[in-house]
């Protein structure tokens, strides 16, 4: 067993909360389809935004960000119905400046497709569901989630921790304050034992 109080492990501690506050809180911003920008499926992968939301966790305060020649398309949020039936009129928000970021803020389903009329109908449509979060709080979820090897068995004491917002600078004194946080607490702790 290491020697608890060591600077060293203290440290290391200090990392770990940081690395496990980081895979809890953070928020993240999914390109659409990946590799592929929005438009047009291609016939080789026509199902692309029906396949992609399967493969990530959405919760509140993650984006969606929309990437495409803005002299061709455009992406409008619609309501199921409207998604269901490719009713381009009325859309509940319409983004079409090429690099739309949509800011998840509830929970719920959101529906999308191309405000291009056409576009709908060849499969540009995505629809995305927001849950309660039970899922989204696995650390083996997000872009940069490293293995959580040695998690301590304190840890759920700090499931509450309200979310940073998601602009650079104040995620930089975030970042900054949970590793104040981590080191005090694992120093506590280390003494007590
Ligand atoms: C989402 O947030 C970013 C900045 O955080 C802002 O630039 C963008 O306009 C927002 N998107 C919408 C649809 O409000
Ligand atoms: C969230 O959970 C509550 C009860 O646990 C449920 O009634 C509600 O429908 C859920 N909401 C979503 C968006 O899944």
């Amino acid at each position: 067993m290491a020697n608890l109080g060591s600077p060293r492990y203290q440290l290391l501690c200090a990392f770990q909360f940081l690395v496990l506050l980081q895979t809890k809180v953070f928020c993240y911003q999914y390109k659409v389809g990946d590799l592929d920008a929005w438009g047009i499926p291609t016939s080789a992968n026509s199902d692309v935004y029906t396949y992609w939301p399967k493969n990530h966790v959405f919760k509140i305060g993650d984006s969606l960000l929309f990437l495409y020649p803005p002299s061709q398309d455009s992406v409008i949020q619609v309501t199921q119905q409207s998604f269901n039936t490719c009713n381009l009129k009325d859309p509940i928000l319409y983004m079409n400046n090429g690099n739309s970021l949509f800011n998840i803020t509830s929970l719920g389903d959101f529906y999308f497709t191309s405000g291009t009329a056409g576009h709908c109908e060849k499969k540009q449509k995505l629809h995305i569901s927001v849950g309660n979060g039970s899922t989204a709080y696995s650390p083996s979820y997000g872009p940069g989630a490293l293995p959580d090897t040695a998690a301590p068995s304190y840890t759920p004491v700090f499931g509450n921790i309200p979310a940073p917002p998601s602009s650079s600078p104040s995620q930089g004194l975030s970042v900054f304050i949970a590793a104040v946080v981590g080191f005090v607490v694992c120093a506590v702790i280390s003494g007590i034992m």
